[in-house]
C-alpha cells in the first residue's frame, strides 16, 4: 500500500467523524484528535456509555466538538449526519463488545456491529468519503498457531464476538478494493488498560466486569469482594494467564497515527497494537497493589471457557508502517487506572451528583 492520496498534511487539521466516541477507547482517542486540532464529530447512542464522558473531554481539552445522539443502525440518520459533517475520515468504534453476551444473543452482534458497519459504509460512500479507521481485536486469530502473533497469523476467531470482527475486516477488504483510492486501516487490539492521567476519563462497565483490570480496581476500591482467577495451571511463569496489556492511552496514539497513515495512503492494512509483552494474572494483581497500596484478594477457580494460555502480539508492523510504539508499561497502567477508579469509585454515574 504504497500509492498517495491527494491529501495535503495527512497529520494535521481532518475533519474526522468518530462512531462510538463516548466509550472507553473512543473518549481517550478524542483527547488526543482535539489536542492535534482535528476537527471531531461523535455518533453515539450511549448504549454503553454516557454522555457526561464527552463532557469530561471537554473539561480536559480546550476544543468542542459536534456531538450526535444516534445509532449506527439507523443508516438514514448516519447518512444525513456523516453527510452534513462532511468528514475526511471516519473512526469506527461504535460496537457491543462482550464475549458471552456475543455468545448468548450472537444476532444482537451481528446486527450492531456488522449490519452497523454496512450501513456506516453505505452513509460513507454516499458523501464520498474514502478512509476509515476501524477497531478490531486480536480475537480474530483465535487459537495461537505461533507466538506472538504477527497480522499474517491465520484468521479463526472462537466466538460470535470475534467472527463479527472477522466479517467486518474482510467486508472492509471488499470495499477498499472495489473503492479504487480508498483506505482503511484495521487496529487489532490486543488487551487496553489504563486510564488517562487526569483521572477524569476512564473504563466504566455497566455490570460485572468481564475483564481483568475493572474487575481488579473494582476489589481494591472495595465494590466488590474478591477477584476470582481463572486457572493457575497454564503453561505460563506462574500458571496463570499471559496478556499483552496496551496503555489506553498509547492505543489513542495509535488511532492518530493511523488516521495519518489512511489519509496518506490507499489499500487495507491490518495492524497490530500491542507491547509485544505478556504480563500473567499474578504479576497484575501485585502491579496493582504497589500502585493501590490496597490488597486485591484473589481465590483461584477454574479456567474460564474459551481462554487460551498465551496472547501477545507482535507489533513490528505498527512501528515500521505507523511510526508507532507502545511507551506506557504496567505501573502506568496500573496507577492512572487506580486514579480513574479512586476518584470516580461509581465511574462515570455519580448517583445524585453532577457528573
Ligand atoms: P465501549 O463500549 O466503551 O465503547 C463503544 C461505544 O459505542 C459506546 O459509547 C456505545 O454506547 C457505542 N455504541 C454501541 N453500539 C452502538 C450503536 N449501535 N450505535 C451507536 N453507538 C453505539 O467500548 P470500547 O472498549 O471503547 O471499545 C471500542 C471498540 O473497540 C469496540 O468496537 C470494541 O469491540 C473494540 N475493542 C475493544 C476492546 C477492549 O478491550 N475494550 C478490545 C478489542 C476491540
Ligand atoms: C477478553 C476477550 C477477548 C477480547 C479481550 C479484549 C474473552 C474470553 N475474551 O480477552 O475476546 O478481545 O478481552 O480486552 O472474554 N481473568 C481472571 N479473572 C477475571 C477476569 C480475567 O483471572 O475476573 C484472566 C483471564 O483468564 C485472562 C486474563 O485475566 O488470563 C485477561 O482476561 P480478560 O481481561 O478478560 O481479557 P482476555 O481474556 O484476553
Amino acid at each position: 500500500m504504497t500509492a498517495r492520496n491527494t491529501i495535503d498534511d495527512p497529520h494535521t487539521g481532518k475533519r474526522v467523524f468518530v462512531t462510538g466516541g463516548a466509550g472507553y477507547i473512543g473518549t481517550h482517542t478524542l483527547v488526543q484528535l482535539l489536542s492535534e486540532r482535528h476537527s471531531v464529530c461523535v455518533f453515539d447512542n450511549y448504549s454503553n456509555s454516557s454522555p457526561q464522558s464527552l463532557e469530561r473531554v471537554r473539561r480536559l481539552v480546550n476544543h468542542d466538538f459536534d456531538q450526535v445522539e444516534g445509532d449506527i443502525r439507523d443508516e438514514a440518520k448516519l447518512t444525513r449526519v456523516l453527510g452534513e459533517f462532511n468528514p475526511d475520515i471516519v473512526i469506527h468504534f461504535a460496537g457491543l463488545k462482550s464475549v458471552g453476551e456475543a455468545n448468548l444473543f450472537p444476532v444482537k452482534y451481528y446486527e450492531h456491529n456488522v449490519q452497523g458497519t454496512i450501513a456506516l459504509l453505505k452513509a460513507m460512500d454516499a458523501a464520498k468519503c474514502k478512509r476509515i479507521v476501524f477497531s478490531s481485536s486480536a480475537t480474530v486469530y483465535g487459537a495461537a498457531k505461533y507466538l506472538p502473533y504477527d497480522e499474517n497469523h491465520p484468521l479463526a476467531p472462537e466466538n460470535a464476538y470475534g467472527r463479527t470482527k472477522y466479517h467486518i475486516e474482510g467486508m472492509l477488504g471488499d470495499w477498499v478494493k472495489a473503492g479504487g483510492d480508498a483506505s482503511a486501516v484495521l487496529l487489532r487490539y490486543f488487551n487496553p488498560v489504563g486510564a488517562h492521567e487526569s483521572g477524569l476519563i476512564g473504563e466504566d462497565p455497566n455490570d460485572v466486569p468481564n475483564n481483568l483490570m475493572p474487575f481488579i480496581s473494582q476489589v481494591a476500591i472495595g465494590r466488590r469482594d474478591v477477584l476470582g482467577i481463572f486457572g493457575n495451571d497454564y503453561d505460563t511463569r506462574d500458571g496463570t494467564g499471559e496478556r499483552d496489556y496496551i496503555h489506553v492511552v498509547d492505543l489513542a496514539a495509535a488511532h492518530l497515527a493511523a488516521v495519518g497513515y489512511a489519509c496518506a495512503h490507499t489499500g487495507c492494512e491490518a495492524i497490530n497494537v500491542g507491547t509485544g509483552t505478556g504480563v500473567t494474572v499474578l504479576e497484575m494483581v501485585a502491579a496493582f497493589e504497589k500502585a493501590s497500596g490496597r490488597k486485591v484478594a484473589y481465590r483461584v477457580t477454574g479456567r474460564r471457557e474459551g481462554d487460551v494460555a498465551t496472547s501477545v502480539a507482535d507489533a513490528t508492523k505498527a512501528l515500521r508502517l505507523l511510526g508507532w510504539t507502545a511507551r506506557l508499561g504496567i505501573d502506568e497502567m496500573c496507577a492512572s487506572t487506580w486514579k480513574w477508579q479512586s476518584k470516580n469509585p461509581q465511574g462515570y454515574v455519580q448517583r445524585g451528583k453532577a457528573a
